[in-house]
């Protein structure tokens, strides 16, 4: 049996990943692949635990940054990895760029540590496709005006997010054979014509 694919969706709060997740779905169904989405920090019962932690309780940046990578070492073992193995494509709201990008990026953890928790939880296994929804961070902070209740993150100021989107966009230059930047200020529409485009390749 061949293996799936992992695909990753990265980018600010507000930049719109989960408004395409069900049409990357049903992209990719169309194509006959099965898909499995997920997201992070969660993915699994004790991930989600964690994510509830990670999203309201105070804590050092080393310390979110050393259980963002103990929800994904659960996460890669119990649900990506088995779901790649039966051929399953796993479609994940965010992955280990959004460590560089919030962690490093956004709290100043450094690059080394992140890069040493990701080989340690790791290796050198890596999404096949990264798409990051790209967009200015006053776009963002509109759309999510009056949403819900903010999170610890999503309370953070335009600096905050300013930093997130340049490393993000420095990850997807670093790593361009993985990266599909998309530009996410554009109309839904077109954004959806894109995701098809790119999806039918994958
Ligand atoms: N291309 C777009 N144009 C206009 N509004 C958008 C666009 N993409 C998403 N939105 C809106 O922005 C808000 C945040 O989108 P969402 O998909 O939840 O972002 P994320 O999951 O990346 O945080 C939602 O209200 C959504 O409807
Ligand atoms: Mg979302």
């Amino acid at each position: 049996m061949t293996a799936g694919k992992f695909i990753t969706l990265e980018g600010v709060d507000g930049a719109g990943k989960s408004t395409h997740i069900p049409a990357i779905a049903r992209l990719l169904q169309a194509r006959g692949k099965e898909v499995l989405l997920t997201r992070e920090p969660g993915g699994t019962p004790l991930g989600e635990k964690l994510r509830e932690l990670l999203l309201h309780e105070n804590m050092h940046p080393e310390t979110e940054s050393m259980l963002m990578f103990a929800a994904r070492r659960e996460h890669i073992e119990q649900v990506i990895r088995p779901a790649l193995a039966r051929g399953v494509y796993v479609v994940s709201d965010r992955f280990t760029d959004a460590s560089f990008a919030y962690q490093c990026g956004g709290r100043g953890v450094s690059t080394a540590k992140i890069g040493q928790l990701e080989q340690w939880v790791q290796g050198d296994f890596q999404p096949d496709l990264t798409l990051l929804f790209d967009v200015p961070v006053a776009v963002s902070t509109q759309r999510l005006a009056g949403a819900r209740n903010p999170d610890r993150f999503e309370q953070e100021g335009a600096d905050f997010f300013e930093r997130i989107r340049n490393a993000y966009l420095a990850r997807a230059g670093q790593f361009p054979q993985r990266f599909r930047v998309i530009d996410s200020g554009k109309p839904i529409p077109e954004i959806h014509y894109e995701l098809e485009e790119i999806l039918s390749i994958v």
